[in-house]
């Protein structure tokens, strides 16, 4: 007899996942998440100013104006396109946005979810990436069937690290040469928070 495992025949649609966004903006310690607005671009051209955060993703090198704000839009529907829940960082001290931080739901059906994070240059240095994927982190345990979220981290990368482990996230382990960046495999760190 053939058994099919539960989580492929539990699959996602999208309005389920639109359904998913968080009616209460998640909060923790001095930061909230909340939706991106027009007006975060100019958080979004400064941190296109650190090379590693375009490596990483879609926010261009040195963004204009118009390539923040199409970058915002992205982040804007990346909920309504199936893809995951992209956060604005809001800093409480200062009262706008600071960073990112993402939740990447493509192995939902597997119990699954991956986040990513990165803080403008200027608010760096007052531990709001670790708030903020606490923040993120407990919202991931309201989406029904997600047990396990992942953190892929460069073993140089000692600020990623010390917020991973302030966060509460346990090293699992070295993925040898597990992906390219900027044309160039790497290794990476596997960190991960499990369900209660
Ligand atoms: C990782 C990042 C989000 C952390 O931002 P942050 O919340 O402002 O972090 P902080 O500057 O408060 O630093 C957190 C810790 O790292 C340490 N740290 C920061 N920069 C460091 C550096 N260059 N070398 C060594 N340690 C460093 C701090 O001393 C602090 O340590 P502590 O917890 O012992 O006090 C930010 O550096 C960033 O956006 N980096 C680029 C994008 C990125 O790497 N994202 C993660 C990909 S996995």
């Amino acid at each position: 007899m053939l058994v099919v495992p539960s989580w492929q025949t539990r699959r996602m649609n999208l309005p389920e996942l639109t359904d998913l966004w968080p009616a209460i903006d998640p909060a923790f310690g001095n930061v909230t998440l909340r939706a991106f607005r027009p007006e975060d671009a100019p958080m979004a051209m400064e941190l296109s100013r650190d090379p590693y955060v375009p490596a990483m993703g879609t926010l261009p090198l040195n963004a204009a104006d118009d390539q923040a704000q199409q970058w915002i839009h992205r982040q804007q529907t990346r909920h309504t396109a199936g893809t995951g829940f992209s956060f604005a960082i809001v800093d409480h001290t200062e009262g706008r946005c600071a960073g990112f931080t993402g939740l990447w739901v493509r192995e939902l059906p597997a119990g699954r979810a991956t986040i990513g994070y990165g803080i403008a240059p200027s608010c760096r240095g007052r531990h709001l990436a670790a708030d903020a994927l606490r923040a993120v982190t407990s919202f991931a345990w309201t989406i029904p069937g997600l047990h396990r979220t992942e953190l892929y981290i460069e073993p140089w990368n000692t600020a990623s690290i010390r917020t991973a482990e302030r966060a509460g996230y346990l090293r699992e382990g070295l993925l040898r040469s597990y992906q390219e960046i900027a044309g160039r495999r790497r290794d990476m760190l596997l960190y991960s928070a499990v369900r209660n």
